[in-house]
């Protein structure tokens, strides 16, 4: 037996090793014990940062520098620098795609946050910004920014975070769909940009880790029917560029300031997006003004050119992808190429100096260059810091956001602790853990799979009913009827997983795949109480039976709901947590699909080709729940207490009513002045029903008719809660030129002269926008 000295001895050994794990890293570069290199000019903190990038520019020779161009990048030990592994992820928490960032040892897990596609239905742009830290406001948690540091700080990631996927969610099937915001590019360029502050800080220029938008651009195709991504030529119209596959990127450099925008592997109109200088130099860089590096998406320069055969030799493909904007490969092939393309005269070396550059500086803002981290760069981050209470309670807290009620008849939810005591818990994803996690995560701090949710609740009976989201069999159908039987009430836990959409994976279908169909409407007919469906999945399923079912009382989405999203589910399904998530995407009956190629680029409909349109922004036919769909387990009323009726648009002086800037009843919104012209509304939210509850408001606007624009665009979203028989009221503000115009076919934005009308739920606002200088206009 040990005794207590020897016991104290041994924890403060263990603890001496875990302090020493937790600091494992040296600094990356000047390292203050290192007097050889780290009185190098660059790595004086006090000199601005673009001296300190030019002086070490100026000591690399060209083949230390091309071995800078990759994500693998090699150290430089005569300047006293490592190697440094940019590629590390954190799409919804830390996580272990990419070579950057390893688990185990002192860093066992991170906070497994909701998939995005889950975390975007909460349509709270306070919570997208938290995830990824918080405004300085204490007491709030800064998470994923705050345990990427500490296993920096500990050697187990980088600081340079490929996340997030701002992409649109084009097509129900696409694979990637789930890692997405959805199919409303102010919706994704919103949370982009809340995200993207969340991850880097608001330290000024300084950087807490460096976040990344991808794919640039019209990427969201991975595998359907014999078309893959790596040859795919995305045939994107410019109308259709400019008013919904730049959005989000453009709001992601502007608004989010991000340090990076990773370039993809499918070509637009012909041309890799890697070795594009219009889409790279000209608008990323020129127009946007990027502060930050491209880096290609992994080894698209080498799929270029082995795969799209785009240039004769791979010295063109690695001077091209340079000249186009390309500062950083993730793979070896500008490591390997780019001496020989210099060589060859196909490149000059200040292209190679421009990449570097802007990587450089990337790494300075981050720190890299300024020897041990101190407090202010977080050197103070450690173990504790990863799965630390208040960041998995904010796991908790966005899954419960994001769930969304899809049907409720009866109601049939919330159920009662006292009435439901014993519930039959059913399904593939019943006891889910993994699963709830979906693609690009890590490995999760724990889990609270549905069953232990509702265990939380209630007496469960457990049955998988099908071996796997795949249900081939009805082998285990009647295990669960009997179960159904037996409960109080049913909950079915069904839909999909990462073996049904994923990365290289899309869907042919929108049904439930198998006999999953079969089992629900089985179970649903032999239940004893009320039978609700949970759905876990990134894309949109077609239900449309159990919707009609009367006897499948309550639907409820939850995504991929994160490490807590089975207690998410239960708080939802027992009213302690009231349903307040909204549908970020369409949910399209099968026939859609059956009718539309995944790789017809076109937003628009097309009655003549018999063409639907994509999104709720174009389409019109039938859905099975459309964008912006939630219930909630309260009524709420609107009514606008002040919004303007008239609205003009002051020109900008050199430009006059009558000639070509106001032609077509349209105003070119480059004439405009912009500034700070927006429509402010009030709008008074009355919750009429006998529950608290928190409201999501969406604001859609429909522009005068015309060819160019879309019937319908969100353009302001808020939340609020308000307590059951109160009211609040909730200002917002609509940047005129931003939201209220509309794209033409050859890619300019105009403001549409005339009646445009506002939208929130049964309540109708019309504005008239009129160009100042032309007095009174009669439409
Ligand atoms: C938005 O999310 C934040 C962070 O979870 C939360 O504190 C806030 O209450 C949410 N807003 C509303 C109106 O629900
Ligand atoms: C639920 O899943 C957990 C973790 O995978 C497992 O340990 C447990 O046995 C499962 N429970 C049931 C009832 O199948
Ligand atoms: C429109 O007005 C501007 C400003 O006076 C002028 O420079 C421009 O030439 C005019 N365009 C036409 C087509 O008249």
């Amino acid at each position: 037996m040990a005794s207590p000295s020897q016991i104290i001895s041994i924890t403060l050994l263990l603890l001496l090793l875990l302090g020493a794990f937790a600091k494992a890293r040296d600094p990356f570069a000047c390292d203050p014990k290192d007097a050889t290199t780290s009185n190098f000019p660059f790595c004086k903190v006090s000199m601005p940062i673009s001296n300190r990038v030019k002086d070490l520019l100026g000591r690399l020779k060209l083949q230390e520098k091309v071995r800078l161009l990759m994500n693998n990048a090699a150290a430089v030990p005569r300047l006293g620098i490592k190697g440094y592994e940019w590629w590390s992820e954190a799409l919804h928490g830390v996580s272990n795609v990419g070579p950057g960032t390893k688990f185990g040892g002192a860093f066992p897990g991170a906070t497994s946050f909701p998939q995005v596609i889950t975390t975007a239905a909460s349509f709270n742009a306070t919570l997208w910004e938290a995830i990824g830290r918080v405004k300085v406001r204490q007491p709030m948690p800064q998470v994923v920014s705050d345990e990427a540091r500490a296993m920096y700080n500990g050697g187990a990631a980088g600081l340079t975070y490929w996340s997030p996927n701002v992409n649109i969610f084009r097509d129900p099937r696409w694979g990637r769909g789930q890692e997405t915001p959805g199919e409303d590019p102010v919706v994704i360029g919103t949370y982009a940009a809340s995200y993207v502050k969340g991850l880097q800080g608001n330290n000024g220029d300084r950087l807490k880790v460096a976040a990344c938008c991808k794919h640039f651009t019209a990427y969201d195709l991975d595998n359907w029917n014999g078309v893959d991504r790596f040859h795919f030529n995305a045939k994107v119209s410019k109308q259709d560029m400019e008013d919904t596959f730049d959005v989000p990127f453009k709001m992601c450099v502007q608004d989010g300031n991000v340090a990076s925008v990773m370039c993809s592997y499918n070509q637009v109109n012909g041309v890799p997006t890697c070795a594009d200088p219009n889409l790279l130099k000209k608008t990323v860089r020129g127009q946007w003004n990027l502060n930050g590096y491209i880096v290609s998406d992994c080894d698209s320069v080498g799929v270029f050119y082995n795969t799209q055969h785009y240039t004769s030799t791979p010295e063109e493909a690695a001077a091209d992808a340079i000249k186009a904007g390309l500062d950083l490969d993730c793979g070896p092939f500008l490591a390997q190429y780019t001496e020989n393309a210099v060589t060859k005269g196909l490149l000059n070396e200040v292209d190679v100096n421009s990449a570097l550059v802007n990587t450089l500086t990337v790494q300075m803002r981050l720190g890299m260059f300024d020897g041990e981290p101190s407090e202010q760069s977080f050197g103070n981050l450690g173990p504790k810091d990863v799965c630390a209470p208040a960041h998995q309670q904010l796991a908790l807290e966005a899954a419960r956001q994001g769930i969304v009620l899809l049907k409720n008849r009866g109601p049939s939810l919330p159920l009662s602790h006292l009435r439901h005591r014993t519930v039959a818990v059913i399904g593939p994803n019943s006891n889910a853990t993994v699963t709830m996690i979906g693609n690009y995560a890590g490995v999760a701090c724990g889990y609270t799979s549905p069953l232990q949710g509702v265990g939380n609740y209630a007496k469960t009976i457990h049955q998988m009913g099908c071996a796997d989201v795949a249900c081939v069999d009805d082998k285990l159908f009647s295990g669960a009827i009997d179960a159904a039987r037996q409960a109080d009430a049913t909950v079915l836990v069904m839909g999909l997983d990462q073996s049904m959409e994923a990365e290289f994976k899309d869907r042919t279908e929108l049904l439930l795949p198998g006999r999953q169909q079969e089992l629900i409407s089985k179970v649903a007919m032999a239940s004893k109480g009320p039978t609700i469906l949970v759905l876990m999945s990134g894309g949109p399923i077609d239900v449309s039976f159990a919707n009609n079912d009367p006897r499948i009382g309550s639907i409820l989405w939850a995504g991929y709901p994160g490490q807590a999203g089975g207690a998410a589910i239960a708080d939802v399904l027992y009213g302690t947590t009231k349903p307040e998530g909204k549908l970020p995407m369409t949910w399209y009956p099968q026939g859609y699909v059956s009718n539309i190629l995944m790789t017809d680029m076109a937003m628009r409909s097309s009655p003549n080709r018999n063409y639907p349109g994509r999104t709720y922004r174009f389409y019109k036919g039938p859905v099975v729940y459309p964008f912006g769909h939630g219930l909630s387990y309260t009524n709420f009323v609107h009514t606008i207490a002040s919004a303007p009726t008239v609205v003009s648009v002051p020109l900008d002086g050199h430009h006059h009513s009558g000639n070509a800037t106001v032609s077509g009843k349209s105003i070119k919104v480059n004439h405009a002045k912009c500034n700070k012209l927006s429509v402010g509304l009030q709008v008074d939210v009355k919750n009429t029903g006998s529950e608290d509850g928190t409201h999501t408001m969406l604001v859609f606007w429909m522009p005068p008719a015309g060819h160019w624009a879309p019937h319908k665009q969100l353009v302001a979203f808020a939340k609020v809660h308000v307590k059951a028989g109160s009211q609040q009221r909730v200002g917002i503000n609509i940047h005129v030129c931003k939201f209220l115009s509309v794209v033409d076919r050859s890619g300019v934005r105009r403001i549409p002269i005339g009646i445009h009308d506002l939208h929130i739920d049964g309540v109708k606002h019309s504005l008239s926008l009129q160009a100042a200088t032309l007095g009174v206009i009669k439409t």
